[in-house]
Formats: structure tokens, C-alpha cells, sequence
């Protein structure tokens, strides 16, 4: 299969929808990361987006609309879902709520759950090609599983090139970070994956969640139980990575936040100024560039500098803890590395 690269032009979206309504694979840019998309209504192409990434069909899809109004169409809505929606869509934030009876979903998207994980991005062309599909959009990260979410289209070209069939270039994406996954199943809310949106302005909103009931440690038993993309090795990039750095050694690249430590032979510094929100944007990119830069130089290992955990270091420091997690290497087992 070739993959298309297409520019974010008035035609090129039109003919993004109209692919992706013939069940094709259509890689496009979102606010948080890129996503791979496919109808969700069809089994069979929910099927070549598994494929496509190797992700494991236990973990399921998160399906997004261009309107509030759409996406809760396809489940039970709650008054609590409803504030979240009007606060928060468009935006980065992902609900999981029970599925309507009637919602045109596939099983296979939502992994056979009662459940389904809902989203209105906020990316203006994004949105455009929602309209213009009129159809649910399952769309993970537009990555291989387990490794590195993409922020650009060439990251997207350089994981899934031939096995989809476009790529739609918005050029970066401008939070950097994946949507926050929020479940509305229960009695009270859980946030399943911190993310673009934080802790504190869910709070805000809905006030504070109950002890223990916010995020699962990764890799927990009841992480792994209540969101399957929750696995502790995750967003991993091919060179090691050493959390918590406070020197660098000379065969090691440097991530680092603030002042950078010196003597590294390769830097990416997410924020010089140590703005969270410019780190989240550079996260990905700057795991990407230093893994790839870092191997064509022959260094071992990626050192991390500290960053605050409040706010959106919060969503940084549990995908660095991801990356940085022991790969599983048992045949049964790699299956857990998906989240993808
Ligand atoms: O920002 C984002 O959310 C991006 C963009 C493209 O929208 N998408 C994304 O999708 O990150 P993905 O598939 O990489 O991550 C979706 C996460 C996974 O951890 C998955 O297990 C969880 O959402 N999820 C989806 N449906 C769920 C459900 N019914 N119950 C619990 N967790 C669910
Ligand atoms: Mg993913």
C-alpha cells in the first residue's frame, strides 16, 4: 500500500473524508497527537486499524465527533458528562461512558465493553473532517503500539509508512500531550490517563476526586483492569531512558527542562524557561528527535532532568515513567505493551 501525503487544503480535507468514508485509513492532525483514522461504524475497518498499529484488539478505540451533540448521542449521558462536555469539548478531554443501545459503534472499537470513550477534538481541521465524515471517527495515536505518539506528520510517516492509506498534514500539533481519559462508569469519576487536561481544572469543575480513585499507578492490576491502554511500557523509544537525572553521562542524550545539565553530547531541552505547557508541546518531538539522533550517534541511553509534577508535569511525568518502564519481552506478554 502507498501512503498519500495530503496538505491541509479545503480539497485535500474533502477527499480525507470521503476516504475515510470508504472505510480507508486516514492518519490526521488533532490538538493533542496525531490520530489514525477510521470509521468506527465498520467492523472491518476497525480491524485494519488494529492491524495497522499491531495493537491488541483488547484495548479499545476512543470514537471522535465534530459536536457535543454527537458524541453523546452514542451514549448514556449523565449531568456530570454534560458539564464535562460543556467545559472542556471541543478539547482534550475523553469520556468513557456506558453505550447507548442504539449507538451505531462497532463492537470491536470498544473492545467488546459496555463502555465507549468518547471526544470532540478542538483542532479546527480536525473538525472540519469530522463534519464532513458525518460518521464516528475511532482514531488511537497514529503510532506503532507501544511506541512514541506522533506530533508531526513525518512522525506518523516514519511509524505506519505502507500500512495506511493517507496522512493528512496539519503540521505540529499544538498540546503535545494526549487527551485525558476520564470514566463516568462509576460512582465516582476516575481519571484513567492524565493528560492534556489537567487534574486541577477537572477539579474545578467537578470537584475533588475521592482518595484512591484517581489515577491507577501504571502498570497496576486495576489500571491495567479498567483502562487496557494503561500498561506500564508505553510510549517507549528504542534508547533506554534515566529518570530523575542530575548529571549526564557521556554516552547519554540529554531531556532536560530549565537550565540544561552540562557536558551532554545531545540536548533537547523541552522548556528553557521551564513553562510546562511549552514541555508538553516538545515531549514527543524531542523523544523522537533524540532517540533517532541519539542511536545514529551510538549512544546508549537518554538521561532525564526533574520537572515539577503539578499541572500538565503531572501528564509528562507519567509518559516519561512509561518510556522509562522495563520492556515486556514474553511472547504473551507483549501484547501489554499496546496501548499504542
Ligand atoms: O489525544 C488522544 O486521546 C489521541 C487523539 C488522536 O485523539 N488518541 C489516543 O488514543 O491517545 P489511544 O488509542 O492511543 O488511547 C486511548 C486510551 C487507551 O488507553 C484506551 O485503553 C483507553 O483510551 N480507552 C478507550 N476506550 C476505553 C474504554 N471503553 N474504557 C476504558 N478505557 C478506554
Ligand atoms: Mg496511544
Amino acid at each position: 500500500m502507498i501512503t498519500r501525503l495530503l496538505h491541509a487544503k479545503t480539497a485535500s480535507i474533502a477527499e480525507a473524508a470521503q476516504m475515510l468514508r470508504n472505510g480507508r485509513l486516514v492518519a490526521f492532525g488533532t490538538e493533542t497527537v496525531y490520530g489514525l483514522g477510521g470509521i468506527a461504524t465498520s467492523a472491518e475497518t476497525v480491524a485494519r486499524i488494529f492491524a495497522a498499529k499491531n495493537r491488541p484488539v483488547f484495548n479499545p478505540l476512543i470514537s471522535h465527533f465534530p459536536t457535543i451533540e454527537a458524541a453523546l448521542h452514542e451514549v448514556i449521558a449523565t449531568p456530570i458528562s454534560q458539564r464535562l462536555a460543556e467545559a472542556f469539548w471541543p478539547g482534550p478531554l475523553t469520556l468513557i461512558l456506558p453505550r447507548h443501545a442504539e449507538s451505531q459503534i462497532c463492537d470491536l472499537a470498544c473492545a467488546g465493553l459496555a463502555s465507549v470513550a468518547v471526544r470532540v477534538p478542538a483542532h479546527p481541521v480536525a473538525r472540519v473532517l469530522l463534519r464532513a465524515v458525518g460518521l464516528p471517527v475511532a482514531a488511537p495515536s497514529a503510532n506503532p503500539s507501544g511506541r512514541i505518539s506522533p506530533t508531526n506528520a513525518a512522525h506518523v510517516v516514519a511509524g505506519l509508512e505502507g500500512r495506511i492509506d493517507a496522512v493528512l498534514d496539519t503540521g505540529d500539533c499544538p498540546v503535545g500531550l494526549e487527551s485525558t481519559v476520564l470514566d463516568l462508569t462509576g460512582a465516582h469519576p476516575v481519571i484513567l490517563r492524565p493528560g492534556a487536561i489537567t487534574i486541577e481544572a477537572l477539579e474545578h469543575v467537578i470537584g475533588p476526586f475521592a482518595q484512591k480513585e484517581t489515577t491507577p499507578s501504571p502498570g497496576s492490576n486495576d489500571a491495567a483492569l479498567r483502562s487496557p491502554g494503561m500498561m506500564s511500557s508505553h510510549y517507549a523509544p528504542t534508547l533506554p531512558l534515566r529518570l530523575n537525572a542530575r548529571n549526564c553521562h557521556e554516552n547519554e542524550a540529554l531531556l532536560a527542562f530549565g537550565t540544561p545539565l552540562s557536558h551532554a553530547p545531545l540536548i533537547w531541552n523541552l522548556s528553557a524557561s521551564g513553562d510546562l505547557v511549552e514541555a508538553a508541546a516538545r515531549l514527543y518531538a524531542g523523544l523522537h528527535f533524540l532517540d533517532k539522533a541519539g542511536c545514529a550517534q551510538g549512544l546508549k541511553g537518554i538521561a532525564v532532568m526533574n520537572m515539577p509534577g503539578h499541572g500538565l508535569g503531572q501528564a509528562i511525568m507519567d509518559r516519561l515513567q512509561r518510556a522509562a518502564a522495563p520492556r515486556m519481552t514474553h511472547p504473551d506478554e507483549t501484547a501489554f505493551e499496546g496501548g499504542g
